[in-house]
């Protein structure tokens, strides 16, 4: 009797966690985190590609709950003073400055002058999120765009977050909590074709950070890596195809994919939680990766039917 009743309840209980999975629009932990609005107060954080897409709707969700200064990097300066203007209209007591920087640069000399510039204090946050991904085979994927995406996905916030990092670690002796975000992806954890050099940037920038966590956390420093799902912004538009050239063509799955503004929640909340890492992503994207996180030997049956239907997409 005991035994029946003791599989009855295991039997409802994986009943309820599945249906409650299909309810989630992020892995379990950060779904289920609060955001504490209290917790961005005062703050000093840096995000970079604040021009558009998940950088600006971070700064906005923030703004309308906190109070803090934001420093904004983007290339494009008249747009991120757009964005200085809707803060300070969202929560006239934030603080927006910009801080234009293409992180295509090459060369520490330029970060160097940069960052010392600008924070002589450091900041409390950086958010890496600046970036763009690629629609083309290797093949037809020119070397110096490989270096180009490299450099602004990969090289440049291992720099900044080096420069960054004495104010973070042993110039920080009260100990303040820090915080490095870095907006990794999900094709650096489910790699697939047509998207080589940016699934090993985001495998990369997270991989850096991952490791760099245990050094940072005795001074107080979270890092929280971020691997979004498809979510609905200009990233598709400004994604390079084949040749080098930029694919201006919006993507189904990117404009249905997850809100701006909900990746943005999702993002707050993890970080307020200081979670090691969070995946706002819908399913079924979602219970993929799931999958192949905890049933790798799925991969092998899994991802080259997806593999094929992807390369199909982009006329290979
Ligand atoms: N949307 C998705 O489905 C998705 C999924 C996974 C990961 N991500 C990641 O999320 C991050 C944000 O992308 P998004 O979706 O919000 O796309 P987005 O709307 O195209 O935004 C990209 C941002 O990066 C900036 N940027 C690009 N190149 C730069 C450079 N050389 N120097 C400085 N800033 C640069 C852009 O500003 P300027 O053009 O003014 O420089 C813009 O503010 C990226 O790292 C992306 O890889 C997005």
């Amino acid at each position: 009797m005991f035994c029946t009743l003791l599989c009855i309840a295991a039997v409802v209980f994986v009943i309820y966690v599945a249906w409650k999975f299909t309810t989630l629009d992020a892995d379990w932990q950060s779904f289920h985190a609060n955001i504490d609005p209290t917790y961005f107060d005062n703050k000093v954080i840096w995000v970079t590609g604040a021009s558009s897409g998940i950088g600006k709707a971070f700064v906005r969700k923030i703004a309308s709950f906190s109070d803090c200064t934001f420093v904004l990097t983007a290339r494009h300066e008249d747009t991120l003073k757009e964005v200085c203007k809707e803060i300070e209209s969202v929560n006239s007591k934030c603080k927006a400055v910009i801080f234009p920087m293409d992180l295509g640069t090459t060369g520490l000399s330029y970060y160097e002058s940069k960052v010392d510039e600008q924070f002589p204090n450091g900041v409390d946050m950086i958010v890496h999120n600046a970036g763009y991904s690629m629609r083309s085979c290797a093949v037809d994927f020119p070397l110096k765009n490989d270096m180009d995406m490299f450099q602004v996905d990969l090289l440049s916030p291992v720099i900044l977050t080096k420069l960054l990092l004495p104010y973070m670690t042993t110039k920080n002796l009260q100990k303040k909590h820090k915080h490095i975000v870095v907006i990794s992806s999900v094709a650096g954890i489910a790699l697939t074709p047509i998207r080589t050099t940016y699934g090993c940037c985001k495998a990369g920038i997270a991989a850096f950070h991952e490791s760099l966590r245990y050094e940072v956390l005795p001074y107080n420093v979270s890092i929280l890596n971020v691997f979004p799902g498809y979510v609905a912004t200009n990233i598709d538009v400004n994604s390079v195809g084949k040749g080098g050239k930029n694919s201006r063509q919006q993507e189904d799955f990117i404009q249905k994919g997850l809100s701006v503004n909900r990746c943005a929640e999702i993002i707050c909340a993890s970080i307020s939680n200081h979670l090691f890492e969070c995946w706002p992503a819908k399913h079924p994207l979602l219970y993929s990766l799931y999958l192949i996180t905890y049933l790798p030997f799925l991969k092998s049956i899994l991802m080259p039917s997806r593999a094929k239907k992807l390369l199909k997409t982009y006329g290979y």
